[in-house]
């Protein structure tokens, strides 16, 4: 079957609901999502959404925290265009109906997380994402023009050199094959914009507070097509979510430090004085690290956070979402400490795009925690995400309803997806098996603390990984847990053969065998390419 439409967005979470509605009103958008629509790291996220907003804070403070926090390697225009764009941003989350907390004299009620110099994060409690993932999808759902297809997955892009099977220059995105999961079939969808809007890729990692959603897609899938990727070596280790056995790393988010919570010893020592000046509100790759090295060093399974100090009805009006999930798994955090351990959370690298989000494929868009666009260098302030994800999609918008006007060239007749001789599989199992293998590898060899060896050790494994799946993908009849195995296993190798790359520590890449920053060699994005 085939679709047609004016912008495809996959993904449905800040970036891609956002961009929809900017567009909608110029044409015809599908937005296809890969299980129901709320299902995003959107939908999670807790601190909130930094931006300027008290007369105490200025853009060059923002500016500045975002490039210490980034090591230096965020580049200063983008990171100065973001923070300018932002509370503009946030005017039309309002418009769409998103509503922030507010004080008691109805100012918006302002938060602090790490690296953070200011109070500067709006929020919606502790359920800031959630707030606004309900107003966007209520707004989307409501426009004539937006056509949602829940349980649909990407499977590749369609590009004119794949259509042509030649080079073409430019190389344009003509859309993209996708699974309904439900049918089991792939329909082509044409498109003269693309968007990729599929967030993150935590779950290439063990342990991830991300949703099952995070595997890489639209990262792969831009690899896979020919767009430069940058950057992967720069995955984000939240220094806090919850240790135990049926938490799936539940989240406890960097706000409740922002409101005084100290990280302690077994033995309630607090660490963070001897690991940084700012303390428990260092920047996150400095926390994580620190709780790494006090967790070996003490042969601890986790440390301890505590904000007993702030009182039950505080915590409990401040934290409703996360008092509650500690309660379900018996903890009390108004009494007693949460023990906390790091998991894999945001990835900074993802596909190179310019000002206005687009790839070196034209017509491809990459907008959100997909994409790399120079705002968070080495490491990401906290809170930038939801608002990169919000500025990048307006400036999206703004260029492709240009494309739109400017280009109305046809474009080349598409094949429908070729299955050649699949079958069904009788061998689940693989897959199962695999997942595991890139997870519990890349959490073993290219987590927290690095080295060669280790990077080495894992790029072994994933090489072989990707010869399995190279027979498995076109013996049999495409999953939605084959393409996810597929994609999580390119971001693996994108990941490690960036941080091989990388010769020295910088932010969230830190390697024993090259402990130093070195601004002279290394003060530069790491780019990849597929070679074809
Ligand atoms: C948190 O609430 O700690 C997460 C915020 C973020 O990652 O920006």
């Amino acid at each position: 079957m085939k679709i047609t439409s004016d912008f495809l967005v996959i993904g449905s979470g800040i970036a891609g609901l956002s961009f929809a509605l900017k567009v909608a009103d110029h044409g015809t958008v599908s937005i296809i999502t890969k299980r129901e629509i709320s299902v995003t790291a959107t939908d999670l996220a807790q601190g909130g959404i930094a931006s300027v907003f008290s007369e105490e804070d200025s853009f060059d403070e923002h500016v500045r925290d975002t490039m210490v926090a980034g090591a230096f390697l965020p580049h200063e225009d983008v990171v100065r265009m973001v923070v300018e764009a932002g509370p503009g941003a946030i005017q039309d989350l309002i418009n769409w109906g998103v509503q922030f907390t507010r004080k008691e004299d109805g100012a918006y009620d302002l938060t602090r997380e790490g690296g953070h110099s200011r109070r500067r994060i709006l929020h919606a409690h502790d359920a800031t994402g959630r707030e606004i993932e309900r107003a966007l999808v209520e707004a989307v759902r409501s426009h004539p023009n937006i056509t949602i297809y829940e349980n649909h997955a990407a499977v590749d892009l369609i590009t004119e050199a794949k259509v042509r099977k030649r080079r073409v220059q430019p190389n344009r995105c003509l859309g993209a094959y996708v699974l309904d999961v439900e049918q089991g079939v792939v329909l082509t969808i044409g498109a003269r914009i693309t968007i990729l809007a599929t967030g993150g890729a935590g779950k290439v990692y063990l342990y991830t507070c991300n949703p099952d959603v995070a595997t890489g897609d639209g990262v792969a899938m831009a690899y896979r097509a020919g767009a430069a990727v940058a950057n992967m070596e720069f995955m984000q280790f939240h220094p806090t979510t919850l240790f135990h056995p049926h938490a799936k790393s539940f989240l406890i988010s960097e706000a409740v430090r922002g409101e005084g919570a100290i990280l302690r010893r077994r033995d309630g020592t607090a660490f963070m004085e001897s690991y940084h000046q700012l303390k428990d509100l260092a920047p996150r790759d400095i926390v994580a690290r620190a709780i790494d090295n006090e967790m070996k060093k003490y042969g601890d399974d986790c440390v301890f956070l505590d904000i007993t100090h702030r009182g039950p009805d505080y915590i409990r009006e401040r934290f409703p979402n996360i008092y509650q999930t500690c309660m379900s798994f018996g903890i009390d955090m108004t009494s007693q400490p949460i023990p906390v351990v790091p998991a894999a959370h945001y990835l900074c690298g993802g596909v190179r795009v310019d000002l206005w989000g687009e790839s070196e494929i034209r017509n491809l868009f990459a907008i959100g925690e997909v994409s790399c666009t120079g705002l968070h260098g080495a490491n990401r302030l906290a809170s930038n995400s939801l608002l990169e994800g919000i500025v990048f999609a307006d400036r999206a918008a703004e260029r492709s309803l240009v494309r739109l006007s400017d280009e109305p060239i046809p474009y080349p007749p598409i094949e429908p997806w070729d299955p050649g001789s699949a079958r069904n599989s009788d061998e689940e199992v693989v897959v199962a098996h695999n997942w595991d293998e890139i997870r519990r590898s890349m959490w073993n060899y290219v987590g927290i603390v690095r080295s060669n060896k280790r990077l080495v050790r894992a790029l072994r494994r994933i090489q072989m990984v990707q010869e399995e799946i190279t027979d498995y993908y076109w013996d049999f009849y495409i999953t939605s847990d084959l393409i996810e195995l597929r994609n999580i296993t390119t971001v693996a190798e994108l990941i490690v053969r960036c941080a091989l790359k990388r010769h020295e520590s910088r932010g969230l890449h830190y390697t024993i065998d090259y402990p130093k920053t070195d601004d002279v060699r290394w003060k530069k994005d790491t780019i990849v390419r597929k070679t074809f």
